[in-house]
């Protein structure tokens, strides 16, 4: 009977075999973050796809970030290791629906989050992640932004920036989004010495509560540099177990049982498997035309984060 490590054993043999690399975000599980090339947020991964050698890379992670990976390493085969894993903030909103908006606000700028389709980029200005957005809007030279799709991080951008004229749609992950402030008071009674770590798109009424905000790297950085023991994580639940394994002596309490998304939970080892074997996954197919124009605002994205 094959164990854990006998599956993580075949992957490493293949991916070496076939030149895959494998790109995996924080939220996947511990035995797939193990047998990863490179780990990390939505920034990172972003950044990584511009410089990966192999021909393939395996995108274990929601279908948003594999079409990063396409669009920045257009002459690699991408590969999303499931093919269901969407992301509900991606699909809140289409082209069709911001055209409209941009005949409405021509002066604008438009900053799309990381987390929205490829065909939406297209006619976006800059994008942003979670790490990068207050950096790369304090950047732009235009004061008035409209900010797509993500209404918690966008008035967590807001409110950082005030010198900024920030619009804001009613798009928001719905995951974060449920957490209640009622929710971060019983975690706080609960856990009365443990710090406050929130992901920016949690309701910023619960931000406002946090003792720090940042993206899924962020908030890991954080709670592995302080000094402190205690956590309550207000991110994807996974985000708490990989802490606890990377920080044993060190004690990390999830925010919120709602805190599970279940497109970073559909990719299993077996698929990363599958897809090494070159039997499962789907590969991302994207056209030129979309590519050169959703290539813009990520490249922006990257330039005005160096500024
Ligand atoms: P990061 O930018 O922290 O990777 O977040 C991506 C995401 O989808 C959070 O829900
Ligand atoms: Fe999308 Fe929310 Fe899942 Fe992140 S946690 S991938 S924003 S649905």
């Amino acid at each position: 009977m094959n164990t854990i490590k006998d599956i993580q054993q075949e992957i490493l043999k293949l991916k070496k075999e076939n030149d895959i690399c494998i790109l995996a975000h924080s939220y996947e599980a511990h035995e797939i973050l193990e047998i990863a090339d490179f780990t990390g947020d939505s920034y990172a991964l972003s950044v990584k796809a511009k410089s990966v050698d192999n021909k393939t890379v395996l995108m274990c992670g929601v279908r948003f970030m594999a079409e990063t990976v396409k669009i920045l390493s257009p002459e690699k085969k991408v590969i999303l290791a499931t093919p269901e894993a969407g992301c509900e903030m991606a699909d809140m909103m289409d082209k069709a629906m911001i055209e409209k908006v941009k005949t409405q606000y021509p002066d604008y700028t438009v900053v799309a989050y990381v987390n929205t389709t490829a065909e939406l980029k297209t006619i976006c200005d800059v994008c942003v992640t979670s790490s990068s957005a207050v950096n790369v809007v304090k950047n732009i030279k235009n004061d008035k932004i409209l900010f797509i799709p993500d209404t918690n991080l966008g008035t967590f951008v807001k409110e950082s920036l005030p010198e900024k004229e920030i619009m804001l749609l009613d798009g928001c992950c719905p995951i974060h989004a449920a957490v209640t402030p009622d929710e971060v008071e019983m975690a706080r009674t609960a856990h009365p010495d443990a710090l406050l770590l929130v992901h920016p798109e949690c309701r910023p009424d619960v931000s406002a509560m946090a003792d720090f905000a940042g993206s899924t790297a962020d908030i890991m950085a954080y709670a592995k540099k302080s000094d402190k023991t205690e956590f309550i994580i207000g991110t994807e639940i996974s985000i708490a177990e990989h802490l606890q394994y990377e920080c044993p002596d060190k004690r990390f309490y999830p925010l919120s049982g709602k805190l599970i998304c279940k497109n970073m939970r559909l990719t299993t080892l077996v698929d990363v498997l599958d897809c090494c074997r070159g039997a499962g996954g789907e590969e991302i197919v994207l056209s030129n035309d979309t590519i050169s124009k959703a290539k813009r605002c990520i490249d922006e994205m990257i330039r005005l984060n160096h500024e």
